[in-house]
């Protein structure tokens, strides 16, 4: 028996067939386009992310021998799509997660003194990363397509709602909780979506889905539309839970943190709703059938493989991502370098739409591989800014400290997965600076494997969590070394000033 998962990402879809013993048996990968219509916006066409997921799993299971008994889903999470609720065809491109076009919106209802409120409800931050106020733009902007959510003939919801209604060829309008905690429309203690905040951004409640466990039965795909495949669709969450399963981050205080275009660290706190008064979010991690809800505390930083990808693209100073260790390990250290890759701003813990990126300490003696270098330095500082937070430090200036879930003051062993952790280099830095042991699994696309996990515990592949636990091994274990904090303390510095060069 074998598991077909869906890992619908941020620019690509990628499908896994995952078998009984946790292995990944086969893959298929197709990316999709990305629309840039103005500076600061980035949108998808719903439909090129339907075809890539047909395309990914065509190829998955071209290359597998067994047969999947069930369907995961895990997802780009925030990211508002329309769709008609009949042809399901979508009315316009959907606004993804990293478009800023909202900061305005977000600000006109901070002034008006929303924010406390909202954050109580929900957990989270007014910010345009989050889907509810890029639904009121639409309601303000696209009179056309709002019409039709008016009337009740288009429907709203998360990439994972639109994958489903496709799969189940509109048969199902759903979410499940871990994606319905990040729209800033649902309430974390109330486990639905909340009348006043669905008023407050005009969004009708009508047009959401209904909210659903993370896993069980959920929907089936209908094989006239699904490569003629009739599966039990049986496991739904975010990506980054569904990361957070995969790790089998299943007790109070596990921390992962998955690299990819950003990184993400998320810490269980069981059954507890822990608030940060420190710039990290609260959120769901996952709800079983039952009803039981497992909460997490998320450290959401949002241009780390994105950095590197701009030495590539950007400035050309290496060919391939990859190459960035070979080319870092030519120079002892960045030589003074600091680069601060708020290429979007800033997310946790500083939250900052207006801050821009920044390269200090260049000199003469200053090489591509110093620069290489500092980027990588980057993304473990930005990971440590968080993990501080996590565990009760200080890297947000200004900030109260967070309550610690896992002991005030001591770093837990970080499960680390995604692209760049498969580079040594950054591994290495990464425990240095934390002070505490980074983990690397042997699988590392964990967001697809966490996906096929629910959808097997759903489907009775797995029988329980702690079988699920047997499956996890370890590739590497990074033990940290000399923590360089005159570094650190560069960085935090060069954060201050990229926050500070808007003013
Ligand atoms: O919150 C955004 C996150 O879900 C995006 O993840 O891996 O698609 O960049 P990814």
């Amino acid at each position: 028996m074998s598991v077909l998962a869906i890992d619908a990402g941020t620019t690509g879809v990628t499908a896994l067939v995952v078998t009984e013993d946790g292995r990944i048996e086969s893959k298929g990968y197709e990316e999709f386009a990305q629309h840039f219509p103005e500076p600061g916006w980035v949108e998808h066409n719903p439909e090129d992310i339907w075809q890539a997921t047909l395309s990914a799993c065509a190829a998955a299971l071209r290359a597998a021998t067994s047969r999947p008994a069930c369907l995961g889903i895990t997802n780009q999470r925030e990211t508002a799509v329309l769709w008609d609720r009949r042809t399901l065809a979508a009315p316009r491109r959907a606004i993804v997660w990293q478009d800023r076009r909202t900061a305005g919106i977000c600000e006109r209802l901070r002034s008006a003194g929303h924010e406390p409120r909202v954050s109580e409800l929900t957990g989270l931050r007014l910010d345009p990363y989050f889907t509810a106020s890029k639904l009121t733009w639409l309601a303000e902007h696209d009179q056309g397509s709002w019409e039709g959510v008016l009337s009740g003939d288009v429907v709203v919801g998360t990439v994972d709602s639109y994958l489903i209604a496709r799969l189940a060829a509109g048969a199902r309008h759903v979410t499940d909780a871990s994606n319905a905690s990040r729209t800033l429309l649902y309430g974390l203690a109330s486990g639905s979506w909340e009348p006043e905040l669905c008023e407050l951004f005009g969004v009708p409640e009508s047009a959401l889905p209904e909210i659903v466990p993370s896993y069980g039965p959920i929907g089936r795909t209908d094989p006239g539309v699904f490569l003629g495949l009739d599966l039990p669709i049986s496991g739904v969450a975010g990506d980054q839970q569904a990361a957070l399963f995969g790790q089998t981050c299943f007790r109070v205080g596990e921390v992962k943190c998955t690299y990819g275009t950003g990184s993400f660290i998320l810490t269980n706190t069981g059954e507890e709703i822990v608030r940060s008064d420190a710039g990290l979010l609260t959120t769901v991690a996952w709800q079983t059938p039952s009803g039981d809800i497992t909460y997490a505390l998320e450290g959401s930083v949002f241009v780390t493989g994105a950095a590197v990808q701009w030495l590539r693209d950007g400035l050309g100073l290496i060919g391939t991502a990859p190459e960035s260790e070979a080319v870092a390990r030519t120079v002892p250290d960045s030589g003074g370098v600091v680069f601060v890759p708020a290429l979007t701003g800033l997310g946790a813990p500083y939250w900052d739409p207006e801050a821009r990126g920044l390269i200090t300490g260049i000199t003469r003696g200053t090489t591509r591989a110093h620069l290489v270098r500092a980027t990588l330095e980057a993304i473990a500082f930005e990971v440590r800014d968080v993990v501080e937070v996590m565990t009760g430090g200080s890297a947000s200036d200004g900030a109260g400290s967070a309550p610690a879930s896992n002991g005030a003051g001591s770093a837990p062993a970080l499960k680390a997965d995604g692209g760049a952790s498969g580079n040594d280099l950054l591994m290495q830095v990464q425990a240095d600076q934390l002070g505490a042991a980074v983990e690397r699994p042997v699988v590392q696309e964990t967001t697809g494997l966490g996906a096929a996990f629910l959808a097997g515990l759903g489907s009775g592949v797995w029988g329980s969590a702690d079988e699920l636990r047997e499956t996890w091994r370890l590739d590497r274990r990074f033990e940290p070394g000399t923590r360089d904090d005159a570094a650190y303390e560069r960085w935090r510095a060069a954060v201050a000033l990229a926050s500070g060069s808007r003013r």
